[in-house]
């Protein structure tokens, strides 16, 4: 049996919105991405989104808008991908690491305010494989010191904790369209706020800082335009839009198949002396974004090969960003740093899930599991 990685869930009437696109006069960022705009916040139940190209450059514009810079620090993760720390870099300020929690791998809010100086000036949690960070906590200890919350909600758009949402607790939630993710555009993301100036800004950070879109441009009377400020090429086009739009309409559908993956993969795995499972916890929806099991360290290269050798589609999210070389050399991290983190990341294996994965590859998922981990744990 051949099981791939992921598959995405783009149908035949998602194209067809997007052809539709294509047959009319406006690729670019036009109306479609104001619909989409429209539509997305109103699924978070918040009151801007500013359609971008990346969940990265929808950081990077984030951290900008608020004015976060040279000199200033952010607080963050180091079990995330790197592009949660990169667009830190990107913006011009340094990200600081803190460790995670052993049983959910999402920051550790008990840390922050040890890691707080008079260069703080934001946190950036990352809502990992789809389980929201204790936002309540983050948001306390942001208010006492002033702090910006950016949080980066790539694997969490379904995602809500005591009540909370993402985008609800924080200056700005930054999500992602690419390939893998619940939906996507291929490439695309998005920055959703309560903050209109900051969403106004954004829409002039994600194009060059101009103070007219095409769309405002073009579709009346020739207006002037003006570039208020330095900004980059990032905004979305009703190309992204329309393929995003028609998914929003099955978002809920199909993060139901999801969840029924993941309990079946739960269950099976449980009690399992080979393997340890990330803590869902009650009260939580996870977005179910990644499904992750550990294993023994010293054995999760060779369970990672054999599953692939079974025809088994498999990833590491994550291993620990600050071990990367460039995060080493620039900032002088150093393993034993952040000894949960690096557990975590040494242990992790990421299986197959999807919406159009049978239960009978499931099930093959399962016993495939089980059998590799016995091998390789007795060994
Ligand atoms: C946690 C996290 N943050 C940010 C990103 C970056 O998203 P994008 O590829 O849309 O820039 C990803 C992408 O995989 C991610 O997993």
């Amino acid at each position: 049996m051949k099981i791939e990685f992921y598959k995405h869930n783009i149908s035949q009437a998602d194209i067809a919105n997007a052809v539709e696109v294509m047959n009319s006069l406006f690729l670019t960022t036009g109306e479609t991405v104001e619909e989409f705009e429209r539509r997305f916040s109103q699924y978070l139940g918040l009151k801007y989104t500013v359609g971008v190209t990346s969940c990265t450059a929808a950081l990077h514009l984030s951290l900008l808008a608020y004015g976060i810079g040279p000199g200033d620090e952010v607080i963050t993760t180091p079990m995330t991908f790197i592009a949660t720390a990169n667009s830190i870099i990107h913006a011009g300020a340094t990200p600081v690491f803190i460790d995670v929690e052993p049983d959910t791998a999402n920051i550790n809010a008990n840390l922050i305010e040890s890691a707080i100086t008079s260069g703080t000036k934001a946190i950036l949690p990352v809502h990992l494989h789809g389980q929201m960070c204790d936002m309540k906590k983050i948001r306390q200890i942001a208010d006492r010191y002033h702090l910006i919350i950016i949080e980066d909600a790539a694997h969490a758009i379904e995602a809500s904790r005591d009540g909370i949402r993402p985008g609800e607790l924080c200056d700005a939630a930054c999500f992602s369209f690419y390939a893998t993710k619940n939906i996507t555009s291929g490439e695309g993301g998005a920055v959703s706020t309560n903050n209109e100036e900051i969403a106004e800004k954004l829409k002039k950070l994600r194009l060059h800082g101009m103070s007219k879109g095409a769309a405002e441009r073009y579709s009346k009377r020739y207006e002037h335009w003006d570039m208020e400020m330095l900004g980059w090429k990032y905004n979305m086009s009703n190309i992204q839009a329309a393929l995003l739009l028609s998914q929003l309409g099955r978002i809920e559908q199909n993060w139901q198949r999801r969840e029924e993956i993941c309990r079946m993969y739960e269950d099976a795995f449980r009690s399992n002396a080979h393997i340890s499972l990330p803590l869902v916890l009650p009260s939580s929806k996870s977005a179910r974004h990644l499904f992750t099991v550990q294993v023994h360290p010293e054995k999760r290269d060779k369970v990672l090969w054999q599953l692939q050798e079974r025809g088994i589609g498999v990833a590491v999210n994550y291993r620990s960003i600050h071990l990367l070389s460039y995060y080493r050399k620039t900032f002088a991290y150093k393993r034993g740093m952040f000894p949960i983190a690096e557990k975590i990341g040494d242990s992790t294996i990421t299986l197959p899930l999807y919406p159009k994965l049978t239960d009978k590859e499931v099930q093959y998922v399962i016993q495939t599991v089980k059998e590799v981990t016995a091998r390789h744990t007795s060994a």
